[in-house]
């Protein structure tokens, strides 16, 4: 087994920033080594102090080298709604998502979507997603079986809906539990896959469904729990009419009791205060989706309100509803979504969040989203001097934080120069694969 050490700048989290000044958050190191064994980081430290006489040497100077990034929700089966226009969240599930989520009771079109979802992925730095499948068992096969074939570290579950949707879309109670149940014995912890219970919404499951997925998280606590809470106002409104018992719409989830530390709830915009207490209570994490939320015009997230509460916050992009697989493009919006709030995504942050912040809302800080030795070797090689205008801005930044800021302001895929999963570089394949595909 060949070692390889890679050489750059190093940067990784240690904590939330404070803000930009926050030195002790953060590792630096301007000539710095990462040392891959086995597909995990064994050292890290300044180029001269990294063991590399029996390694193979990769040097990305003058470029950033970054855990990978993650992305905590996304729709893999949703690649070919990106782009769908005029529609609010119900409209759009119902004329664009719902019809394009049939095609995938087949397999062969599955593991060729999730294939190209892996590429995107890849090619925007992002090593790590939650990804829904769709209501078909084998949607979530194809997604883990093209994960294994890439040794991703993917997180994803079959979507349960027996209501509210096509018939072609729609399971029952019981098979949405034997189908979840089945998938999880086979992929819960099978190398790096990682299994999410998806009952999608509160207006896609009957009480029955939420029981069994009731059931699902009891009988398999360390799986996940992803779901969507309080995106749009029609949404609300609606879920407050088929759940009349419930308190609010988190109340729903409580009921069943789906809130918890390993439930992660997209959008969670319009939040009344008792539910962000019970939030915060319950250790569950409020999922921010700003490309999403501004392009179907969902509303504003409110994170330092979910902040100050002591309510757990992971970031994401949404795909298809988000319209970018790049964690950059997501943090600018974000950056965006907040200004309109008053409130403020410093760079140091927004990069914390998008690495170690969103593996500690994954409880998986001990695996991915830092540099440490013993993590797993995700990496992301990033150019903050990509585009000609990216180099000009660069021309007049004088500290790190100006640069990261750059870099989420207007970087992109362009920005990623290489993206290493366990410790192989798997940018360059697909870009190069790319290319050979255009010469003929
Ligand atoms: N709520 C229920 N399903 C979906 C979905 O696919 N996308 C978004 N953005 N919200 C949802
Ligand atoms: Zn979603």
């Amino acid at each position: 087994m060949t070692a390889l050490v890679l050489r750059g700048r190093v940067l990784s989290f240690l904590s939330e920033p404070a803000g930009v000044t926050d030195r002790g958050s953060y590792r630096y190191i301007e000539d710095g080594a990462v040392r891959i064994e086995g597909g995990l980081i064994k050292a890290v430290g300044d180029w001269g102090d990294v063991e590399t006489a029996d390694a193979e040497i990769a040097d990305h100077r003058p470029h950033l080298l970054l855990p990978g990034f993650i992305d905590t929700h996304a729709h893999y089966p949703q690649m070919q709604v990106i782009a769908s226009w005029g529609a609010k969240l119900l409209d759009w599930l119902e004329n664009y998502t719902f019809p394009e989520e049939t095609k995938f009771a087949d397999y062969a079109h599955g593991r060729r979507i999730a294939g190209r979802f892996f590429d995107e992925l890849t090619r925007h730095g992002t090593t790590t997603a939650v990804a829904y499948c769709t209501v078909h068992p084998d949607s979530a096969e194809a997604f883990f079986d093209e994960a294994a074939a890439r040794n991703l570290r993917m997180i994803g579950g079959k979507v349960l809906m027996d209501r509210n949707a096509p018939e072609a879309l729609r399971d029952t109670p019981q098979s949405a539990y034997d189908d979840s149940k089945a998938l999880i014995e086979k992929w819960h912890g099978a190398g790096r896959a990682l299994y999410a219970v998806t009952p999608r919404f509160a207006i896609t499951s009957t009480p029955a469904q939420m029981e069994m997925a009731e059931a699902l998280m009891a009988a398999h606590p360390d799986c996940y729990l992803q779901t969507h809470l309080s995106e749009n106002d029609a949404e609300i409104a609606l879920t407050a009419r088929l759940y009349p018992e419930a308190r609010d719409y988190l109340d729903v989830y409580e009921r069943y009791g789906l809130a918890g530390p390993r439930s992660l709830f997209g959008h969670a915009i319009h939040l009344s205060d008792r539910e962000r207490g019970a939030m915060a209570e319950t250790g569950s994490v409020a999922v921010f989706c700003p490309t999403s939320n501004l392009f179907l015009g969902s509303g504003l997230y409110d994170e330092a309100g979910l902040r100050e509460r002591g309510v757990r916050r992971a970031i994401a992009t949404d795909v298809g509803g988000g319209t970018n697989y790049s964690m950059l493009r997501t943090m600018d919006e974000g950056y965006k979504v907040l200004q309109l709030r008053n409130q403020n995504l410093d760079p140091l942050r927004a990069f914390y969040w998008s690495t170690l912040g969103n593996a500690e809302a994954l409880q998986l800080a001990d695996r991915i989203g830092t540099l440490d030795a013993g993590s797993e070797a995700d990496i992301v090689v990033l150019n903050c001097r990509a585009t000609p205008a990216m180099a000009l801005r660069m021309d007049t930044v004088e500290t790190l934080a100006e640069e990261l800021f750059v870099l989420q302001t207007l970087g992109d895929d362009r920005s990623v120069m290489e993206t290493y999963v366990a410790g192989d570089a798997a940018k360059t394949g697909i870009d190069g694969g790319d290319k050979r595909q255009s010469r003929r």
